[in-house]
């Protein structure tokens, strides 16, 4: 246990009877952390002892969207927010249930544990949530506080509609215990993805161990929203060397499979096909995609051109058949991973780091992992490489809770009616 003494803040210090305030902080944190800046709505509870010593995952629920958006062939934000506002409470439900801080009030208890007062100011934040806010108040009224330490929320970037579930759910909880005593912690969304690979799994029931890290580091982040290259002197200090000045790298994966009559998310079938090409070595010369921005002298990538050269190349074909959509995917995939190793290799010569951290969706791409590994051992043997656990790799609210928790210890909590969205943020 440390003790933490805080200082008299100025209206206290007028008043000569005040008492001194003490803040009781355990060495171990449990931290609830909550993630719907696209189409997974993500709630975990972990508990961690130390600084990161110990990460013992209570809980860690993914509920994707994926099935509804693969109607539509892409995530729709209201579409996207509608479904978190649905899903949140049930999942958070789940979350205190499987971590066994779910504890019931007493029946005579109910009706005075949610405050009129705190009741209103929950509903006029809920507003624009109701379904989030026609769940929250029953499930409130009926459970005690749980011992929940830190609450780590994702502010952005992200779905600006999707981002504010999340923001407002936390805001609500804040206000539903107790005021704002429980801190929150504003998590950018690309800091999770950064640090999602020094999450190891080391047991079935999902506990992590955390990997030492040597910095500096570079950060390949490829997701369905973001392609960057970061160079990081520590967690905290983060330079952002480039990133794509159109598509990310995980769009186009979606476009290009929209185009071969591929489902959403398209990514995985791409993934597929371009492997069965590769197995039976199915490759057509003519079958020849750019590589955009390889040699430009910067960290910045382009892929809608690309995915637009995809386009005009099936255009010439005039039958296609099932070997011409693999010998097509794997075409694109090899064009799209070769720009994206070319710069992270050039990063770590020029800046002389220690690690490569990669991180988002398109980490699980199975090519983009080979391909890495190989050329970084042959040319950087003493560079590390981490990628994240395929599951961490895709969003989730672990990586939230691991970057909340880092921040919070650089102690830039933020008071709960200042958290809000935002969808351009910025790492
Ligand atoms: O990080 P993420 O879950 O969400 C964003 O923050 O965007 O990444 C989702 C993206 C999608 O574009 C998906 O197609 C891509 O990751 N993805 C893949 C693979 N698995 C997922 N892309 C290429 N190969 C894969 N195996
Ligand atoms: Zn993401």
């Amino acid at each position: 246990i440390i003790l933490i003494v805080q200082n008299f803040p100025d209206s206290a210090r007028k008043k000569p009877d005040c008492q001194l305030t003490v803040l009781c902080y355990s060495a171990r944190m449990k931290i609830l952390s909550i993630e719907t800046s696209c189409d997974e709505t993500a709630v975990s509870i972990v508990e961690i002892k130390g600084d990161l010593k110990e990460v013992k995952v209570l809980s860690n629920i993914v509920s994707s969207q994926i099935e509804l958006h693969a109607q539509y062939g892409g995530v729709f934000p209201m579409m996207a927010k509608r479904e978190h506002a649905k899903n949140i409470i049930p999942i958070f439900e789940k979350t205190l249930k499987k971590s066994k801080l779910y504890s019931p009030l007493p029946k005579n208890k109910l009706s005075t544990s949610l405050k009129k007062t705190r009741e209103n100011k929950i509903k006029k934040l809920l507003e624009r949530e109701s379904e989030l806010c026609e769940q929250f108040i029953p499930l409130i009224s009926k459970i005690k506080k749980p011992k929940i330490d830190l609450i780590a929320v994702t502010t952005g970037p992200g779905l600006e509609p999707a981002l504010w579930v999340g923001v407002n759910f936390a805001r609500a909880l804040s206000v539903a215990w107790e005021g704002e005593k429980i801190p929150i912690v504003s998590v950018n969304h690309m800091l999770g993805h950064t640090v999602s690979s020094i999450a190891e799994k080391v047991q079935k029931n999902g506990n992590v161990k955390i990997r030492k890290i040597s910095f500096p580091a570079i950060a390949l982040l490829v997701s369905g929203g973001h392609t960057e290259i970061l160079k990081l002197k520590d967690f905290h200090n983060i330079k952002k060397l480039g990133k794509t000045r159109d598509d990310a790298v995980g769009e186009a994966f979606d476009k290009v499979a929209r185009l071969l009559g591929l489902p959403y998310p398209g990514g995985p079938q791409i993934s597929r096909l371009a492997e069965e090409a590769r197995s039976c070595d199915l490759k057509n010369e003519n079958y020849k995609l750019p590589r955009p921005m390889i040699h430009s002298k910067d960290y910045d990538f382009s892929y809608s051109g690309l995915k637009t050269a995809v386009l005009y190349m099936l255009q010439k074909i005039t039958k296609i058949t099932e070997d011409d959509k693999k010998m097509v995917a794997r075409e694109f995939e090899e064009a799209a991973i070769e720009v994206l190793v070319h710069k992270t290799l050039r990063a770590i010569e020029e800046e002389k780091v220690k690690t490569l951290l990669v991180g988002g969706g398109v980490a699980r791409n199975k090519h983009l992992e080979k391909v890495l590994r190989d050329e970084v051992n042959k040319k950087f043997p003493k560079v590390e490489i981490l990628f994240p656990e395929p599951d961490l790799s895709t969003d989730n609210s672990l990586m939230i809770a691991l970057a909340g928790f880092m921040k919070y210890k650089k102690s830039n909590k933020k008071s709960a009616s200042k958290i809000k969205a935002e969808g351009n943020l910025s790492l």
